[in-house]
């Protein structure tokens, strides 16, 4: 399985990913790393490994489905079949969804369908719910909407701060993304 992983900030998640390659832990070559930040750690983590970076600036475009083109060709160049998007900071338009909807899934930091959108963590912080997490879903059309694969739980215990909040979420993040690509890419549906 050839995939192409998505972010457009530090890329812990991109790495955790890529690791998991590396160990044999996940059956899946990362081909290309896509970003919406040149600048963004992601292209160091990824160059660090070797992987070929696509980086663009929305910016440079004449709207979504002007770059969004631009990355399905580099897509179809580099034989992708899967995307993995982490941390990827932007809606996907038609562009993608059209060539990948099913083949295209999403990390986010809250237990959807709560707290969809921006600093998810933050929110469940800010809303003092006791019990939040991490879901892994299909993209749509939708900000954050699309069909569940898996959620884990975390508990906010009384002396967690933000910071170590932050800290339990993504540590649970780490393994749950690469394990559950592995059950993906294992079961009858991608194969
Ligand atoms: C992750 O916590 C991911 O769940 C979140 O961005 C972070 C990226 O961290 N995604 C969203 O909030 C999507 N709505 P990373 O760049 O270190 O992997």
């Amino acid at each position: 399985m050839r995939i192409a992983v998505f972010a457009s900030g530090s890329g812990s998640n991109a790495e955790a990913i890529i690791q998991a390659t590396k160990k044999g832990t996940l059956d899946a070559e990362v081909a290309l790393v896509v970003t919406d930040k040149p600048g963004a750690k992601v292209v160091e983590r990824a160059q660090s490994y070797g992987i070929d970076v696509f980086a663009f600036s929305p910016k440079d475009y004449n709207g979504k489905a002007a770059f969004e083109q631009d990355i399905v060709s580099k897509l179809k160049k580099y034989d992708i079949s899967f995307l993995v998007l982490a941390g990827y900071m932007r809606l996907v338009g038609e562009t993608l969804l059209e060539g990948y909807e099913g083949r295209m899934v999403n990390i986010h930091p809250s237990l959807l369908p709560s707290f969809p959108g921006l600093d998810a963590i933050g929110q469940a912080f800010e809303a003092k719910v006791k019990i939040t997490g991490v879901t892994i879903h299909y993209v749509d059309s939708g900000m954050d909407s699309g069909p569940i694969i898996a959620q884990e739980s975390v508990r906010i215990e009384e002396n967690d701060t933000i910071e170590t909040l932050r800290q339990k979420v993504q540590a649970i993040e780490h393994t749950l993304y690469p394990e559950t690509l592995q059950q993906l890419f294992t079961s009858k549906e991608h194969n």
